[in-house]
């Protein structure tokens, strides 16, 4: 599937802003996570968030309760670097998702950008939406970017799944209700386009 090895290399070998998947500014996942509504303490947690903006902007918006996890050591070291001393108010994982122990009812908003399209087999998409049930509060937000279905069948040189909307929030079921979708063009450092989907649910409960 993908291996920490593999993440590190990539991190080690170019600047985080030369990855394909880099962003100056995490645009749309920003603007989804303030469509949550939630409060400037509410638990967010960005996963697979490697060395990605996003970060920066959340507590350049005021949000104070910001975890980053990432399986690269590496990726996370860059965006502490980054971030310099507002590292500190950050909490940062290295761990891979599918076998961290998060707490249970901990966050309000989930968010993934180019993580779970690296999920290939059923069992590991299963065992991801597993965690993210058990871990986002009841009523609380889940925001998860992939590959388009027009989108490329590689990310990093690995292989990837591909989503239409439907077919996106189709793996997280009906526990979780879909408010929205959005296809992003999202144009690489070295000048492709790839397009992405965002599906934004809210996780049934109170
Ligand atoms: C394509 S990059 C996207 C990074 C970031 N979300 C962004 O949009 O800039 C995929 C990230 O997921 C991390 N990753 C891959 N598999 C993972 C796993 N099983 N658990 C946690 N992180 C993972 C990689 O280290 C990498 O930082």
């Amino acid at each position: 599937m993908y291996s920490k090895d593999h993440w590190e290399k990539v991190y080690s070998s170019k600047p985080t802003n030369a990855v394909s998947w880099f962003q100056p500014h995490a645009d749309y996942s920003l603007g989804l996570i303030k469509a949550a509504g939630v409060g400037l303490d509410a638990a967010i947690i960005d996963v697979g968030g490697g060395a990605s903006t996003l970060v920066d902007d959340l507590l350049a918006n005021g949000f104070t309760n910001v975890t980053v996890l990432d399986l690269s050591s590496t990726a996370l070291a860059a965006a502490r670097k980054r971030l310099g001393c507002r590292a500190a108010e950050v909490q940062w994982i290295e761990a891979d998702i599918n076998k961290a122990d998060l707490p249970a009812s901990q966050y309000d908003v989930w968010h993934d950008r180019a993580v779970f399209h690296f999920l290939t087999t059923p069992e590991e998409r299963a065992a991801y939406v597993k965690t993210v049930f058990r871990s986002v509060k009841p009523g609380g937000h889940v925001i998860v970017a992939t590959f388009a279905e027009d989108g490329p069948a590689q990310c990093s040189g690995l292989p990837v799944m591909r989503y239409r909307p439907d077919e996106l929030h189709a793996e997280f079921g009906e526990a979780f209700q879909l408010l929205d979708h959005r296809k992003e063009e999202h144009h690489t450092p070295s000048g492709t386009v790839q397009q992405f989907v965002y599906c934004f649910c809210r996780r049934v409960g109170s």
